[in-house]
């Protein structure tokens, strides 16, 4: 309870920032991108021919990118879950202080609204995609919620969010130079305004970190610790298909994006070590007993995810997937 008692009052003291915060990270809306931007305007009588022409392109790229594509789509749509979570956690708090950091958790949802909002127009234009199926597993998703092991944490949550905005922002980055590669311009512009998005979330989240050091670092290290101790699971890690098992295809999608190289172990290990860096666990000192055992592991874990990664082999095999034709 005390513990409880002193997150929330370290989040309080940061909330008194939120005009900057949000001024400093997001992006006024009515300059913002948006979805239509990049897509074939319907009410234009040039639309047919433009979808004809996103669809040639479409047939460029292969089996295994469509698998991740839509994997990153369906992981984008199901922000409610990400929302709701962050709603719960202690000092986030909707009803009393809406304008705290429930305000933030509200701006920060709308702007990633537009990334599934825009990946999920994209894929049902390609008429590459069954959209009953893709459908089907977002639904899927957000039903079965995530297990992230964050608890009700700020502390933990921020970890969380500060590693997986940097890892959707390789993602779509990829996706993007994949893209343009395989002559897909207008797609890669797109991942490419998402990566963006993403890391500058990225940058907000690992500063919220960087804050709460400074008030209380022995309790942060801590919950950094245990974060990296039970492993960063992605947002989609329940991902199942239409009469499949809850988390049946998940692994399939993850092996897509391995083989591709838009997701690997190497990349888990290096936003590791860049987090490390960004927070200057190395040098920190006065922590307490607890603080500088899970400094220790923590300066430790980069070389053993190492040895463990380089263990895992990708299946070479292509699953055959019920959202791609
Ligand atoms: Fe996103
Ligand atoms: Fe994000």
């Amino acid at each position: 309870m005390e513990k409880r008692n002193e997150r929330i009052e370290v989040m309080n003291h940061l909330a008194v920032n939120m005009d900057d915060i949000v001024n400093k990270y997001l992006i006024p809306i009515d300059t913002n991108w948006q979805p239509s931007d990049f897509l074939p305007d319907a009410s234009k009588e040039t639309f047919f021919d433009e979808v004809k022409e996103l669809q040639q392109a479409a047939r460029e790229l292969p089996y295994d990118y469509w698998a991740v594509l839509i994997g990153d789509m369906i992981t984008e749509e199901a922000l409610p879950t990400y929302e709701s979570s962050i709603m719960v956690v202690q000092g986030v708090d909707m009803v009393h202080e809406p304008e705290g950091w429930a305000r933030w958790t509200r701006a920060w949802t709308a702007e990633e609204n537009r990334h599934g909002d825009l990946l999920n127009k994209y894929v049902y234009l390609s008429g590459r995609v069954n959209m009953k199926a893709v459908e089907t597993s977002t639904q899927y998703l957000i039903a079965d919620g995530f297990d992230i092991k964050t608890d009700d944490d700020p502390y933990k949550t921020f970890v969380y969010t500060s590693f997986q905005e940097l890892a959707t922002n390789i993602s779509h980055r990829r996706t993007a130079s994949l893209a343009k590669k395989h002559g897909n311009n207008s797609l890669s512009k797109m991942c490419a305004m998402i990566a963006a998005d993403e890391m500058r979330h990225h940058k907000a989240y690992k500063s919220f970190i960087t804050s709460i050091f400074e008030i209380d670092p022995s309790e942060m290290m801590i919950a950094f610790a245990d974060m990296m101790k039970q492993k960063i699971v992605m947002p989609a890690h329940f991902l199942r298909e239409m009469n499949g098992e809850k988390s049946g295809v998940y692994g399939h999608f993850s092996d897509a994006a391995q083989r591709l190289g838009v997701y690997t172990g190497k990349d888990y290990i290096e936003i590791t070590e860049l987090l490390l860096k960004d927070w200057n666990i190395a040098t920190m000192t006065g922590l307490s007993g607890p603080a500088a055992k899970a400094q220790d592991y923590l300066m430790r874990l980069p070389e053993r995810l190492t040895r463990l990664t380089d263990r895992i082999k990708v299946p070479e095999l292509e699953y055959k997937f019920s959202w791609i034709n």
